[in-house]
């Protein structure tokens, strides 16, 4: 089974890989763009094949869509940090639907049969109301960022090239997931590292934080991307999906657990530069819909998920 992953050298990517190559019927390859930062995928160099592509070049994107011939498409490439769509939102939008876009033009035109599965976000709601929660597929969709809006455009190409054309496209709407390898600008693994530099006296114990009343549905990317792969092989195309734990923690609850686990002394300090311009306050999911259809359930506590991620920056620094 031939098996792409786009946005293989990233957090989720890297991961999948690594599930995907646990496999032993899976010939695995990825796209990069000549820039891309390799780390996340070192240890698995020789196992895979990759092509140079950006997905924001159609013609490009044809030719290794042709060239590979995927069973299985993952689509995980985005601009997926919501603070850069309010500095860079054309780029955003552009990246996020238009690449999605050149990758369904590219099955279409060659006439591929695959299935593919797109990584669409819990951004989407957005604007979610209290006695909304926990929240279904049918919930409306209110984007409170560039980024949600890019994602809810994504989700919408996928509903409309599945009933135009047939494709075989799963959505799953991923809410927030974290763990060893996660970008250090995301919340959970900045705090992580703010802590482990703190521990090594490389700063003062002052931990920098923006909202901590936000409230977020936190699930292991080991668990998300187990997901990923399921939605495909048992999830039913033209479906959309919650991916979430049903549980949702307020981000000074994750620094809390953060600080506990690691038994460091800090003060908090809120920078006003970490405040965005609209922040989602709550996203607490129901994934009902897609444990009935593939039998999937999250197995790692958001502790393990935590203490997993202060080694991962431990090991690193
Ligand atoms: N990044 C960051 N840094 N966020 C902070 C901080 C901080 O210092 N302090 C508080 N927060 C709050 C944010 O305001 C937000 O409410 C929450 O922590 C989570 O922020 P992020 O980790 O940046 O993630 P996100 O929720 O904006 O988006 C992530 O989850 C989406 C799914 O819901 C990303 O992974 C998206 O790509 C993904 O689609």
């Amino acid at each position: 089974m031939r098996v792409l992953i786009t946005g293989i050298t990233g957090f989720a990517g890297s991961h999948l890989a690594d599930l995907c190559l646990a496999k032993k019927e899976v010939d695995l390859y990825g796209i990069i763009r000549w820039r891309s930062r390799t780390e996340n995928i070192e240890h698995i160099w020789d196992k895979l094949k990759l092509l140079e592509c950006d997905l924001r070049d159609a013609s490009s994107t044809r030719d290794v869509i042709e060239q590979i011939r995927p069973d299985y498409i993952f689509h995980l490439a985005a601009q997926s940090f919501v603070p850069t769509s309010w500095k860079a939102p054309s780029e955003s939008l552009i990246t996020n639907v238009i690449g999605q876009l050149n990758i369904f033009e590219a099955i279409k035109k060659i006439d591929l049969d695959c299935r593919i599965q797109i990584a669409c976000s819990s951004e989407e709601y957005g604007m979610v109301l209290p006695e909304e929660v926990p929240i279904r597929e049918s919930n409306p969709l209110r984007p409170l960022s560039p980024y949600g809006v890019s994602k809810v455009g994504q989700d919408m190409l996928g509903y409309q090239y599945f009933m135009s054309y047939g494709m075989k496209i799963v959505r799953t709407r991923g809410f927030n997931h974290t763990g060893p390898r996660r970008g250090p600008v995301f919340v959970c693994s900045d705090f992580a590292k703010q802590i482990i530099d703190i521990e090594r006296d490389l700063r003062d114990p002052v931990m920098k934080v923006g909202n901590l009343d936000a409230r977020r549905d936190f699930t292991d990317v080991r668990d998300m991307v187990r997901a990923y792969w399921l939605s495909l092989e048992k999830g039913v195309p033209g479906s959309v999906y919650n991916i979430c734990s049903g549980k949702s923690y307020s981000i000074k609850e994750i620094l809390d657990i953060l600080i506990e686990i690691s038994g460091v002394k800090v003060e908090v300090d809120m920078e006003e530069g970490r405040l965005r311009p609209s922040d989602v306050p709550l996203l607490e999911g129901d994934f009902s819909h897609f444990r009935n259809d593939t039998g999937w359930e999250p197995e790692i506590s958001i502790e393990q998920t935590l203490a997993d991620l202060l080694d991962f920056w431990r090991e690193k620094s």
